[in-house]
């Protein structure tokens, strides 16, 4: 009897997903959703670890079309490729990250990038970018946007946000000893950190603080009709966290991948430091010897930059709108490493998309990235040519979207800009090297990851 019930209850799912499947196929986009719970998870996975990911979706996308149904960490889901594809906490996010605001920043955010290299770099021959890049962009939030400033809470606060975030893509089996097990207790433990924070945000917020001191504090400030406070503590602490992986994994794969193509291309890392140099023609009637062909410095950018700085002058707005060669690579790198190679949403209604429709609940996955080596798009999609990005308005657009697009765009455009120029500009002032693996493997955890966290072997150009 017992056995019976044992396989009555293991195939009751099986049966109910046969039943709900025969029921809506019409209806919902084809595609399989593979075994319950584990559903494609682990092909995908394994897919992008083995940095294949893009192979895996095109065989969905040959054999489905561009858009089908998969089952991804438990959840049915709709994969979508192509071009289409608590207001008042985005306000807050979005004033707290306007540009004006952050041009107040870039002081501090240098000296967050001096601190780094001090402690990590400068006495060091051989070091593993990645990791250090993951630190220094966790400092760079927790001190400019939290208030949280050097010392053992924030070192204990990385350490439990590493392991969270080596959690999120994994699947869902609350097991101890899984990846999915120590994200959640990572977790916990950060949420009580925060609430700690929190507390001693909100006395100083009530001893007359100003409200636009942190951003918690911000949150703090914002006050309903009846001037109560709107956010619950719980809803900020999910607000500080949701910013916090949005923001530390993000740029730590930017400049990681900049210091590699750095390497990997002399001629860009020379124009990053001294200005891109091109050969003009210059029309003349009078025949000149040598004067027809002209090397022309379009841009002096770091080197120059530094140049003009007395010792101990901090960088400033004005000198960020300068970097714009820099910036292009800086695009070019996203184009071909995009940091955030896809992602999710929820349906909270039945939807219409491409004839199909999407059941409300199911979630849906929109790989943003995939336009990104289109020939169609980008003429010689392997070649690394930031030149591509002089002019921006000549792309399609939706085609290029490394910080998403429409009204959920990356609010933190403006701060990834700025501290990805800083942080560049630091490295090719002040440092040169080389590295220690030249393979071109990286995997995707999700984000991208070079072969071990990119060693590389560096020499101090000047002193910091
Ligand atoms: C190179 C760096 C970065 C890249 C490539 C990037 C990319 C993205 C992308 C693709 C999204 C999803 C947009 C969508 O769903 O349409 C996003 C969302 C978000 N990003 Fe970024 N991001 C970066 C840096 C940052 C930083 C530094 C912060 C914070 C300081 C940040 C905060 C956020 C937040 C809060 C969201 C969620 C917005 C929402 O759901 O309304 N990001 N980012």
């Amino acid at each position: 009897m017992n056995i019976i019930v044992t396989i009555f209850l293991v195939l009751l799912p099986v049966f109910l997903l046969l039943v709900r499947r025969r029921g809506s196929s019409k209806r919902v986009p084809p595609g399989s959703l593979g075994f319950p719970i584990i559903g494609q998870s682990l092909g995908m996975l394994r897919a992008m670890r083995a940095n294949t990911a893009e192979k895996w979706l095109e065989e969905r996308v040959q054999k489905y079309g561009p858009v089908s149904k998969l089952s991804l960490f438990g959840k049915p889901t709709v994969f979508i490729y192509g071009q289409a594809a608590n207001k008042r906490v985005r306000d807050a996010l979005e004033s707290f990250l306007k540009p004006d605001r952050l041009k107040l920043y870039v002081g501090k955010m240098e000296q967050e990038v001096r601190n780094h290299l001090e402690t990590y770099w400068k006495d060091n021959r051989i070091i593993k970018v990645l990791p250090l890049m993951k630190t220094l962009t966790f400092n760079i939030i927790c001190s400019l946007l939290f208030g949280l400033e050097d010392g053992a809470q924030r070192d204990q606060m990385v350490h439990y946000f590493q392991a969270m975030i080596e959690g999120f893509w994994s699947i869902p089996i609350n097991l101890p000893f899984t990846r999915f097990n120590r994200s959640l207790e990572a977790s916990k433990d950060i949420q009580k950190m925060l609430k700690q924070l929190i507390s001693e945000k909100l006395h100083e917020f009530n001893n007359s603080a100003s409200s636009h001191q942190d951003l918690i504090t911000c949150l703090l400030g914002i006050l309903g009709e009846n001037n109560q406070e709107v956010l619950s503590e719980n809803e900020i602490i999910h607000n500080v966290m949701l910013i916090m992986a949005a923001g530390y994994d993000t740029s730590s794969v930017l400049i990681t991948f900049i210091v590699r193509v750095l390497a990997k291309n002399p001629n860009v890392h020379e124009a990053v430091l001294k200005g891109k140099t091109s050969l003009n023609f210059i029309p003349t009637r009078v025949a000149l010897p040598f004067g027809f062909l002209n090397k022309i410095v379009e841009n002096a950018e770091q080197e120059e930059i530094a140049h003009s700085k007395s010792f101990g002058e901090s960088l400033t707005w004005e000198d960020l709108g300068k970097m714009k060669y820099t910036w292009r690579v800086a695009m070019e790198t996203m184009r071909t490493f995009p940091p955030i190679f896809g992602g999710f949403r929820q349906t909270v209604k039945d939807i219409q998309y491409g004839g199909y429709v999407i059941p409300k609940g199911w979630q849906i996955f929109r790989i943003m990235a995939k336009t990104h080596m289109d020939s169609n798009i980008f003429q010689e999609p392997e070649k690394f040519d930031p030149s591509r990005f002089e002019n921006t308005t000549s792309l399609p657009p939706y085609n290029f979207v490394p910080f998403g697009r429409g009204s959920r765009i990356c609010p933190g455009y403006e701060f990834a800009k700025i501290e990805t120029l800083v942080t560049i500009h630091y490295l090719v002032t002040h440092f040169t090297w080389k590295l220690c693996c030249t393979d071109d493997f990286f995997s995707r955890d999700p984000m991208p990851v070079p072969t071990q966290g990119l060693p590389i072997e560096i020499v101090p150009r000047k002193p910091l």
